[in-house]
This record gives C-alpha cells, structure tokens and sequence, in this order.
C-alpha cells in the first residue's frame, strides 16, 4: 500500500493481484476487444487503448478508420541515419496516440528484411542490426517520455511473409543473437519498452507465441525486461503452452485461447497460479505506466515538419553531370503514375487514412507551374484501388469520394458519414447499440466515357449504376488475417458511363463475430479504364523530348510493399522499365525518383542521368520530393538496405520456406556483410551509399582509443551532410562456401558507428565516430556465451562499402 499526494491509498500490484479471483485475473490477459484491453473496477484498472504503428497512429481501430497524421514510413526516416530524426518522428507519434487516447502504439517494426524480397521490408528501418537498434531506441524513449508507450514488434525472425503464420525460421544461436535479436537487445538495454509483441512465426521448431527459451529465458531473464510481451493478433493458438512460455496477453479479444481454458489449465495443476499473477503483474506494471504524470503532449506536426522528416532520408544514388538538383528555369516533363498517385505508405497493418496525401505533382506544379507538364505514365497495379482522383464524388456534400451509411438489422441508420477515399470499415469495434448489417455506398460518377467500376468487401451485394443492376457475393479465404481485412476480395467491370450518372452499392454483411465475413474494409472503385501501353509511353515521349528535363517516377505499390505478402522479384511492376527507357531514349535529360521502400533493380540505371531514393514519404510526399529535387532541400539520405543488381543477387533471397522450414543459410551474413564476403555478387548500390548534393574529401583518419576521427572537406559547392560511417572487418576473412543452416563460418564485416556533420561549401570539419562496444561482441557457440571476435583486423571509414576512404589496421 502506498499514498497519492491527495492521501489516497493506493494498493500495492501484489494487493491488486490477491483481491482478484483467478477467472477474473485470465480475464484480464486477453483483449476485451481487437485493439483494447481489459479493464477491472475493483482494481481500479482503466481500459488501454492500442494501435498500430509504425507511420502513424490509426486509433483503437482498423485501417480505413479516422484521419491520421501519415508519417514517411519507418525505411525513409531510418536512411536519416539520425537518432535525433527518429526521435522527432517518436515525438509525432506520441503526440497522434494522445489526441487518440491510445496508450500504446503497436510499433516500430525492429525485424530485419534479411532478403529484399520481404512484404514488410517498408516498416523496417534497416538491414543492420545496431543501426536498427539504435534508430528505434531513439524513436521508443521519445514516444515514452511522452507517456505513451511503445511495443517493439515482432519478437524474432519476422523477416519475410510467406507463409508467416506457419513459418519455421530456422537459424543457429550465433546468428539469432548477433542479428536477429540484436535490435530488440538494445532497444531493452537503452530505452526500456513498455511492451514488445512475439512474432506469428516458429524459430527452431517453437512457435514464437509459445517460445520459452527467448520469451522468457533471453528476453525476461538475461535481458531482465520488465515490460509486458504480447502475442502478434491471433497468434496465440494454445493456453497452456503460450502461458508458460512468458507470453502475458493474448490478443486480440474479447475470444482468444486463453480464457477458460487457461482457468481450467490453472485447476488441474498444469500451469501454477504464480504464472498467471506474473502476467497480471506484468499488465498492471505497464498500467501504472500509462497512468503516470505525463508532460504536455506536443502540438500536431506541421506541414514543414513532415515534409523535411521524410526529405532528410531521400537518397541520391546517381548523380551525372551533377542533374540534380534541377534548374528552376527548366521546363520539366514529369511522368509517371506515381507522379499522379504518389504512393506515401506501405499496405497491412501499417496504413492509416491519411487527412490528404500530396503527389509529385501537385507538389511540383506548385513551386513551377506552368513550367512542368504532368503525363500520366503505365498502369502499376493489377488490382484495382478504391476511387480516387475525384471521380466519384458524395451526392450529399459533393466532395471527392462516396457517402456511407451503416444500417442495423431492422434499417435503422447507425451513421452516416463523408469518407473522401471512397472506402469504411464495417463490422469491427463499433461505438452503436446494434451491430452494422448494412453497408450502403454512394456516388456520383463525375466523368463520361469508359469506366471501371466495382466494389471491395466482403458481403452480399446489390450494386447499381444508373438503370444497370447486378448481385453478386464476395467472400475472403479467411486466411490470412489483417490482409484480408485491409485487402477485401473485389469485383469490378468496365462500363460506358456517363456523367451525373448515379453509384450505388449495398453489402449485407454475414452473420457472427467472424472477421472475415462479417467486417473489414468496403468501398467503390471508380475510375477511368484502362489505356493501351503503347499509348501512354507515346504521350510521354512527345512530352519528354519537348522539355529540358524528363522526371519520371516510377515504384511499387501496396501491392508489392505490403503486409502478407512477399515480392517475388525486385523488377518494377507493369511496363514501367520500358517507359523509362523510352523517355530516356527520347529526353535532353531524364532523372529517374523511386518511389518505394524495396530495392528496385534499374536494367536503365546507365541510360538516365539521375536517380533519387525517395521512399514511401507520407502524406506530404509531393512537396518532399519536390523540395528535394528543386535543392530546397538537400536529400542526404544513405542507403539502409543493400541494392542488389539483379535478382537473386543478394545472401539470402528466397522467402518461400520449404517443407514449412525456412534457413537462415546466409547465416550472420544478410545483406552488406554477405556482399562484401563474396556470398553473392556485388551490389548495384551498396547499403550506406548516399551522394547528397555535394562531394566529400577524407583525410587524417586515425583510431583514437574507442574512436575514429577523421576530417572530412566538402569539396563542392553547396553546403552538405556527411554521414561518417565506420565498418569493422574482423581479422579472419570470412571463408566461403560454407552454408548451411549453421551459417557460413568466419567472422562478417559490420557496422560499428557513424557520425553526421553539416559543413559550409570549401569547408572542412574534424568528426569523431564512436565505436560501438558491440562491435567486438561475438556468440561462441562452444560454450554459449558472449565472447570476443579475436585482436587485429581493421576499421574501415567509408561511404558505403563500395566507397573506402580510409583502412585503419588495428593491433
Ligand atoms: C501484424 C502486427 C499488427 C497487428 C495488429 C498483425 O497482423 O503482424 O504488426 O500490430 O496485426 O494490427
């Protein structure tokens, strides 16, 4: 018992936890609903609210909820290579979660996207270990000064999707502690998460819900984490097993395996009470956190804010003739699909519903005017998205996008509302007395001609379009949760249509806390159809060899860089290698801005003059890119995961496990550090490279005890950010082949700091980057502990591996 400065007491956990009986204590170790948990009166113990996630608070709710703030997504802000921008975007974080009245956001996402290929590789920051450990301790401890806690996701070897509910991730001790648990390690030793969430996938044969050896053994024992560790939604499929293993929540709820299974588990002597009191201790501990005196929460971010967040990771990887940044005299012919429909976030549990999202565009003609033509380039997607572009507006308030009405069983109206990208959620977390029956969807088609229409969802639906009618039923395969939430089976046709002409569309939902049947996402799909290619890249090579500078923006959608899904290869979508080509084939010059998280491989890499890594920005992507490519700002960004050249070009590539069983084969040699050991070819760009706006000397480097400095001289003619980065080779080379789920044997090259510097055009600055104590750590797997990679090798200063500027033999 203790004393409230208003002289109240206040019960102790330990007292908490007695004066509940053991029915209601499990109760509370599931969610009361899929994004809140349990709350009990007697204990005084409010309900807390979590969301997701990494680019932004979306609210205790699913994607296509209320407005929030799209930050760049987590891969952008990580090739800041800046703690101090992470923290600014933790602080933007927190601040959404309080106008939400969420307390716990589900994020960030600290697995490492060991092949390029990985669904998620948009929420990851890196593919280094420490950098991504670093990055994200910055970004929790600002979310949690701030009273809103953080919990890193997901609790281990997340990496890819195939398969991710089943997936055995088999990789040895060594390369589960040096990299795959690395960033979880050091986000517990420097920023003390208030939660962290295990992972849907098995490692080594153990589900990672019923992991003991890592839940418990590593990650609450050696590590002593206090915090609470959460399943991943639906993961959680045993109460015995996930109980004991140090897993304290289920989620979601308010069903879930544990209940009264777990009650009865408890009676029959199969797990023992002290278990279950843990996991409650564990809630409250993390209750009384969310309760405690908090600072003011920070003012919503600005426009200026978000736009130099997600400029500050952009990326110049060529730079001929120095094209960039462009002339402001020039006439640009801007092109591409992405440049109309600039793609700001990634797909999954990541999205929110952003209050607009500027495109290039928009962004560009703003600052040029009529200085730019704007050409729609070749389609990107195969599946169609919800209405965009104001093609279909509401009837009620004319505005882009439709109007929604939820019904309840017997007709009565539960809402109705304006929602301006054309889709709602239904059926999951609702505020009315009566469950949602009815979606009812409306529009007014706002252009003539040929037009593709349809609608997403699953239900029973009736859909009109002036006179037409048409039933149908669209159902999910109800495997793969949160994806099929977010990307609901759709159907569309194509019609001749006219404008003024009316859209209607109502889904009865199915019957039944069912999340696939009876809830997720609805919406319209309108737009125009389809055009030939070949007449697309026509227009765009009469629009390019009229200007002074072609910018065609090119990239993967959602259908690529999603949640569920992995890609299958890094080669952009549709036919948008050729209408680079062409444009390149027909412009004065043509600058080439990648609008996605993943590598792409470039076959026109030599062809263009320029290409800009520009991310998945956020809602203000447009006037980012723009800032950027105009030198409003200096995108001085450095690559956070390895380019390969060609498919199948990078340590490890396949994501597809085999007989349920995905190796680890590259072992502790993912990415970089599997290139520059020769298990697979050299890069096209390698992780680290970044060219800015300006050129960079290196001179004088030495180590200084636990140090290196070095002075590095801008040697152009723009003022510019350096990142100083200093990689570690071990002294024994790392000998190849040498496979095998144990790994390749030798010890890999690794990150082992870095620094930043802005210096004045002529100018130079002496920079001293620390080196990490962890560089020196190495798993030996003899014994099973930590020990020490043997004396000598070398500190290498570089701006990337592919850009050695200085070798410092150590002794
Ligand atoms: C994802 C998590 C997410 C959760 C809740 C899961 O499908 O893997 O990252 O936090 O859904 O939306």
């Amino acid at each position: 018992m203790s004393v409230d400065p208003e002289g109240l007491m206040i019960p102790s956990p330990a007292e908490r936890i007695k004066a509940l009986a053991l029915s209601a204590k499990v109760a509370l170790l599931t969610g009361a609903s899929a994004f809140t948990l349990a709350a009990s009166q007697p204990i005084g113990l409010a309900t807390i609210r979590v969301s997701d996630g990494p680019a932004g608070v979306r609210g205790a709710v699913f994607s296509g909820g209320p407005v929030a703030v799209l930050l760049p997504n987590p891969t952008l802000l990580g090739a800041s290579w800046s703690e101090d921008v992470l923290a600014e975007a933790g602080r933007v974080l927190a601040g959404e979660a309080r106008a939400r009245d969420v307390q716990l956001i589900l994020g960030p996402n600290v697995n490492l996207p060991r092949s390029p290929l990985g669904g998620r590789l948009f929420e990851a920051y890196s593919e280094d270990p420490l950098l991504t450990g670093k990055l994200a301790a910055a970004l929790v401890k600002a979310v949690q000064e701030l009273g809103v806690g953080a919990a890193p996701k997901h609790l281990v070897a997340n990496d890819s999707e195939t398969g991710r509910n089943t997936v055995d991730c088999v990789l040895d001790e060594a390369t589960l502690r040096e990299v795959a648990l690395l960033p979880f390690e050091i986000l517990v030793a420097e920023a003390d998460p208030w939660a962290i969430m295990a992972s849907y996938n098995a490692v080594n044969g153990i589900a990672m819900s019923e992991h003991a050896a890592i839940t418990t053994g590593i990650v609450k024992q050696e590590w002593g984490f206090p915090g609470l560790i959460m399943s991943d939604w639906f993961a959680a499929k045993h109460a015995g097993p996930t109980a004991n293993s140090g897993v304290d929540l289920v989620m979601p709820g308010p069903r879930g395996p544990w209940g009264d299974a777990l009650v009865a588990a408890v009676e029959a002597g199969e797990i023992d009470e002290h278990v279950i009191d843990e996991h409650v201790a564990r809630l409250l501990h993390l209750a009384d956190r969310v309760t405690g005196d908090h600072p003011p929460a920070p003012a919503p971010p600005s426009r200026e804010q978000l736009t130099r967040l997600a400029a500050r990771g952009m990326t110049v990887l060529t730079n001929g003739d120095q094209t960039l940044p462009l002339n402001r005299s020039q006439h640009v012919a801007l092109i591409g699909r992405h440049a109309l429909e600039t793609i700001g976030m990634g797909g999954g549990s990541a999205q929110v519903t952003p209050p607009y999202q500027v495109s290039v565009a928009q962004g560009l003609r703003e600052r040029l005017g009529e200085q730019v033509t704007v050409v729609d380039g070749v389609e990107v997607r195969t599946r169609p998205v919800a209405a965009r572009g104001g093609f279909l507006v509401d009837p009620q308030v004319g505005a882009a996008g439709v109007q929604v009405r939820l019904l309840a069983g017997d007709g009565t109206e539960l809402e109705r509302r304006h929602a301006p990208d054309a889709t709602t959620t239904a059926g999951l977390d609702e505020p009315y007395d009566q469950a949602v029956a009815t979606v009812v969807l409306s529009a007014v088609i706002t252009r003539d001609g040929t037009a593709e229409l349809g609608v997403l969802g699953s239900g029973a639906w009736c859909v009109r379009i002036g006179d037409i009618k048409k039933s149908f039923s669209l159902a999910t395969s109800g495997r793969n949760f949160g994806v099929e939430l977010v990307a609901p089976p759709l159907s569309t046709e194509v019609y001749d249509v006219s404008a003024g002409t009316l859209f209607e569309a109502t889904a009865r939902l199915g019957s039944g806390f069912d999340a696939f049947s009876a809830a997720g996402l609805f919406g319209l799909i309108g737009r125009p159809a389809r055009r030939e290619t070949v007449d697309v890249i026509d227009d765009a090579v009469r629009a390019a060899a009229d200007a002074d500078v072609a910018v065609v923006v090119v990239g993967f959608t959602d259908e690529q860089e999603t949640e569920g899904v992995d890609k299958s290869t890094l080669h952009l979508p549709g036919a948008q290698n050729a209408l680079v080509e062409a444009v390149a084939g027909a412009a004065r010059r043509t600058v080439v801005v990648l609008n996605a998280a993943s590598p792409v491989i470039m076959p026109w890499r030599d062809r263009v003059d320029a290409v800009l890594w520009a991310g998945l920005p956020g809602q203000e992507a447009g006037h980012a890119i723009a800032a950027v490519l105009l030198g409003e700002l200096e995108p001085a960004g450095r690559l956070v995961t390895t380019f390969p050249a060609e498919d199948g070009g990078s340590p490890a590539w396949s994501v597809t496990p085999v007989d349920g069983v995905l190796a680890y084969e590259e072992g502790r040699f993912p990415g970089y550090r599997g290139h520059d050991a020769g298990l697979a070819p050299p890069p096209a760009f390698w992780f680290g490279h970044g060219l800015g706006y300006t050129t960079w000397d290196y001179a004088d480097a030495l180590v200084d005890g636990r140090s290196v400095e070095v002075t590095v001289a801008n040697t152009g003619l723009r003022e510019g950010r350096e990142v100083v980065q200093v990689y570690f080779r071990p002294a024994s080379p790392a000998p190849f082949p040498g496979g095998g789920p144990a790994g390749p044997a030798g010890d890999p090259v690794r990150l082992a700091g870095w620094g930043e510097v802005m210096v004045a055009p002529g100018a130079s600055a002496r920079v001293r980057v620390a080196i990490d104590p962890l560089t020196w750590r190495k798993w030996d797997k003899k014994v099973g502990r930590w020990g020490n990679v043997g004396p000598g090798g070398a500190l290498i200063v570089a701006r990337g591996l592919g850009d050695v500027r200085a070798v410092l033999p150590l002794p």
